[in-house]
């Protein structure tokens, strides 16, 4: 059974909980893919992802002028950005493949703009914007491995999600 996973953030707070938590699970070579539009919560979101991960928060910037920017955690994190993709070209010039199944964390902010350089097993992450502070975070596994992370975030999240 691989049901998405629905997290009701109705404060940056929440949102931080959920990211700071996955962040202290995930393990080198995972690849996350977030999706939601301008302002949704995407770079907030891997913010708190890179506190999960032993990074200042303060560090993290969105890495839209550069598509990916590398941060040193308990293991690397390699934070993209698709927003100002221009094509196929560009794409291969990211050399995103070096990236996957590599020694850290993938996470890619616009990852609906270019699904064709997804690899085959991913978390994916849906923000939706609900209010001024609430967003709907649906995160489904693609694949056994996140699958699993996906459960075990549910259980952990028990509780915080409102
Ligand atoms: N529940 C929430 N979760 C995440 N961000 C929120 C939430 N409520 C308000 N926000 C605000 O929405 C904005 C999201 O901006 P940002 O993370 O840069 O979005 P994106 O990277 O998707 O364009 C931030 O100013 C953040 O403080
Ligand atoms: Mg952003």
């Amino acid at each position: 059974m691989n049901t998405p996973f629905l997290f009701v953030a109705d404060s940056v707070e929440k949102t931080n909980s959920l990211g700071r938590e996955l962040g202290s699970v995930v393990r080198a070579g995972d690849m996350i893919a977030l999706s939601g539009e301008l302002g949704a919560g995407k770079t907030t979101f891997v913010k708190a992802l890179a506190t999960g991960l032993g990074i200042s928060e303060d560090d993290v910037s969105s890495p839209s002028y550069t598509l990916l920017n590398e941060y040193d955690g308990r293991i690397p994190m390699y934070h993209f950005d698709l927003y100002r993709l221009e094509g196929a070209d560009d794409v291969d010039d990211l050399g995103f493949d070096e990236y996957m199944d590599g020694d850290g964390l993938a996470v890619v902010e616009w990852a609906d703009v270019a699904p064709q350089i997804l690899p085959s097993e991913y978390l994916e992450i849906k923000i939706m914007i609900k209010g001024k502070e609430s967003r709907n975070l649906e995160l489904k596994g693609i694949g056994e491995r996140y699958v699993k992370l996906v459960e075990h975030l549910r259980e952990d999240m028990k509780g915080v999600a409102s």
